[in-house]
């Protein structure tokens, strides 16, 4: 296959996408492909979708739109979708824009090679299978070259829960937990190319039961134990989370694992009980309170963050004003809150729908309040000392931007050569998004 080919990969949603547009760049390498940055250069496009919200799945067809012009004076250009709306809508995708040469769900990026071969054989294809055998075997090692400093890697995949408003159990399908032993050589594979913090992820990474060494079923908290043993490896996060599966050992492992940092994104969606039932979360606003009360026991200065949905079907003011409390009673130090948004084949669509004027204020006053304590636990780190991993160059010369233990963004003035290091850092100055800082005398050589 000649080298001259060139992929170009745009990533929507969520960070497990992002994880899975590196694997298909790595995969797409291995069969011939270069990456392009340029979408002009590309001889494939290929667009990893998301499909959680109605927005998201409309800005995929718009996006499309605008290759038409490209597909005209390069009519050999393939165009391929895949992620969550690949797989929710299937062919619906080539019926709506017959630009689309391919249609590619989650479980199958493994098999994306053999598709281009297909399709240029025979034309369009669409493949949302979800195979017997796993992709992760299918897709090889890591890439050989040197990375930066964090990583997401993919220990979970899939969903059992079936929230009446998600389609991530259609879109990613049941649950399913990668062999211990698969996950701790990708993560020797990653630290050998210099990756130092490691996020793991699933749609319900807490829920992680993989095989272990014997066949005993491990646990998250066993799997990060496992991980904690890679010297080189510093820094190991988890996302995202379901409050039933906040086991305690899990939570143990926030006071005794070193190199689990102290940040947890544990979304509860609503604070009133008659709404999380019908949203079948099957937890209560105060077991959700009570957990955070535990898990802040073990490590009082671990950041928690959430996610929220208002004006989902039957929301009152009443139910509204019980999350409201719920997050006066947490205090969010970040957070990720949208409006209820139809996704069909889910329960909660075939219900009587709020008005978009109602969502829309009950958003605004819920984002001034979440906003506001985001904005108080920034203002706390000032004058803190903070761990910080530098990951890249920052916007100004001589700056380099990290992340402390509680994954703000940190500006300091430093040395390139830092990079892929961890170093104290004093905060001095608080901005919107982000921390200022500098380094403090003595700092950690690795
Ligand atoms: N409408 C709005 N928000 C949703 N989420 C999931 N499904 C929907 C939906 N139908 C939000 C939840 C979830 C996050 C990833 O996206 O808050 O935790
Ligand atoms: Fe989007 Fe969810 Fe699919 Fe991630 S898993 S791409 S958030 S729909």
């Amino acid at each position: 296959m000649s080298g001259s080919k060139k992929l170009f990969v745009k990533t929507y949603g969520c960070q497990m996408n992002v994880y899975d547009s590196e694997r298909i760049l790595e995969t797409m390498q291995a069969a011939g492909y270069e990456k392009t940055d340029n979408v002009d250069d590309a001889s494939m496009i290929l667009l990893n979708t998301c499909h959680i919200r109605e927005k998201a799945a409309e800005k995929v067809y718009s996006e499309l739109g605008r290759f038409k012009s490209l597909k005209q004076v390069k009519p050999n250009l393939k165009i391929a979708v895949a992620g969550c709306v690949a797989q929710a809508e299937g062919e619906e995708i080539i019926r709506r824009q017959p630009l689309v040469d391919m249609v590619v769900g989650p479980q199958n990026y493994h098999k994306l090679a053999e598709l281009e071969v297909i399709v240029e054989n025979s034309g369009r294809t669409v493949n949302i299978d979800f195979p017997k055998e796993n992709k992760f075997n299918g897709l090889g090692s890591r890439s050989k070259s040197q990375r930066a400093p964090s990583a997401f890697l993919t220990v979970q995949e899939g969903c059992d829960k079936f929230c009446s408003f998600c389609v991530v159990p259609y879109t990613r399908g049941a649950e399913f937990s990668r062999p211990v032993s698969r996950v701790v050589s990708e993560a020797n594979e990653l630290v050998e190319r210099g990756v130092r913090e490691i996020t793991l992820l699933g749609q319900n990474v807490n829920a992680y039961h993989g095989e272990g060494p014997g066949g005993a079923e491990y646990s998250l908290a066993a799997l990060i134990w496992e991980l904690a043993k890679i010297e080189r490896l510093h820094r190991i996060r988890f996302t995202t989370n379901h409050p039933n599966d906040m086991g305690d050992e899990l939570i143990e492992a926030f006071r005794n694992c070193k190199k689990l940092m102290p940040y947890l994104h544990l979304p509860v969606q609503s604070g009133s009980d008659r709404i999380l039932k019908r949203m079948n979360r099957s937890h209560t606003a105060q077991s959700y309170v009570d957990l955070i009360k535990k898990i802040r026991g073990v490590r009082p200065d671990i950041l928690i963050s959430g996610d929220f949905i208002v004006g989902f079907p039957e929301e009152t003011n009443a139910d509204f004003e019980a999350t409201l409390d719920l997050i006066r009673s947490v205090n969010y130090g970040q957070a990720y809150s949208f409006k209820y948004s139809t996704r069909p084949g889910t329960p909660a669509a075939e219900r009587d729908q709020l008005p978009e004027k109602v969502k829309t204020q009950r958003l605004e006053k819920l984002q001034a309040l979440l906003s506001r304590q985001q904005r108080a636990a920034q203002d706390k780190m000032l004058g803190r000392r903070v761990s910080v991993l530098f990951e890249k160059l920052g916007r100004f010369d001589g700056q380099l931007v990290g992340k402390s233990e509680y994954l703000h963004a940190v500006h300091v003035d430093a040395p390139f050569s830092k990079i892929g290091q961890i170093q104290k850092v004093l905060i001095t100055s608080v901005n919107r998004n982000s921390l200022g800082g500098r380094l403090c005398s003595e700092n950690i050589v690795e």
